[in-house]
């Protein structure tokens, strides 16, 4: 489904879920987004021609495989986006996207549990053709695109039928039980961080942790080393 323009393209599967839930999965996308939605509360600013803003629907067969979906998710960034660039790219657990250590995508992942299914709405955000300028005075920083990093200027429209490919692959991969390959690759793109000292935030209880991170366990969880030694796995939380 492409939209010129939406308030957030993971509200139009919420609202319009009624009607999307017996064509799933879909993909909508949309050119701008008046009130993009980022993890944590913040806003995704997402202004026409610079980024990519699509929501994937799909149903989830089997529920007790959630932890592996942001994994995935932002694998599936990361091998697109590979496929335009020789750039490198890095998974930051569970799936921000960063380029030359800033970050170039993000991922929302909002579910609607029903009682035999879990319909997952995995929206994607993609820095494509920003300048710095483009972005917020605080997120100059922090914050890159594909033009940044790589020098070319991407039409938006034709990343999304390579992510949405890549995307199934995976998905028919975490629906065929094949976890050792999803956990070996995140583990690969994640190991820049390995054994080093992280804030970590955890929202239920607005608490940051500091320690080492000691890299992803087999069901997908972070694992966060105290300044004692012991070891905690975290399936929630981002680090910061
Ligand atoms: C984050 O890193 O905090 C997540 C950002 C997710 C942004 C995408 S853009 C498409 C979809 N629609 C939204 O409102 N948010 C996601």
């Amino acid at each position: 489904i492409n939209l010129e323009e939406c308030d957030s393209t993971n509200n139009y599967i919420k609202t319009n879920y009624q009607k999307l839930k017996d064509r799933l999965p879909v993909l909508v996308t949309s050119a701008l987004q008046t009130a993009g939605r980022g993890r944590e509360k913040r806003t995704w600013v997402s202004p026409p021609g610079l980024g990519l803003y699509s929501s994937f629907g799909f149903n989830l067969e089997n529920p007790h495989r959630l932890n592996l979906l942001p994994l995935i998710a932002g694998l599936s960034v990361i091998r697109t986006l590979e496929t335009m660039t020789a750039v490198e790219f890095g998974l930051k657990w569970p799936n921000d996207v960063l380029c030359q250590n800033k970050k170039i995508a993000g991922i929302l992942i909002e579910n609607v549990i029903m009682e035999k299914t879990v319909s997952c709405i995995t929206g994607i955000g993609i820095n494509l053709n920003h300048t710095l300028n483009d972005f917020p005075g605080e997120l100059q920083e922090k914050a890159t695109s594909l033009k940044l990093a790589a020098g070319f200027t991407t039409p938006v429209r034709e990343v999304n039928p390579v992510l949405a490919a890549v995307l199934f692959q995976w998905l028919e991969k975490l629906e065929r039980g094949a976890h050792d390959e999803i956990i070996q690759t995140a583990r690969q793109y994640s190991n820049f961080l390995k054994n080093k000292r992280i804030s970590f935030h955890q929202p239920p209880h607005n608490k940051i942790l500091s320690g080492i991170f000691k890299g992803i366990n087999s069901d997908g969880g972070l694992i966060l080393e105290n300044d004692e030694g012991n070891s905690t796995i975290y399936y929630t939380g981002e680090i910061i």
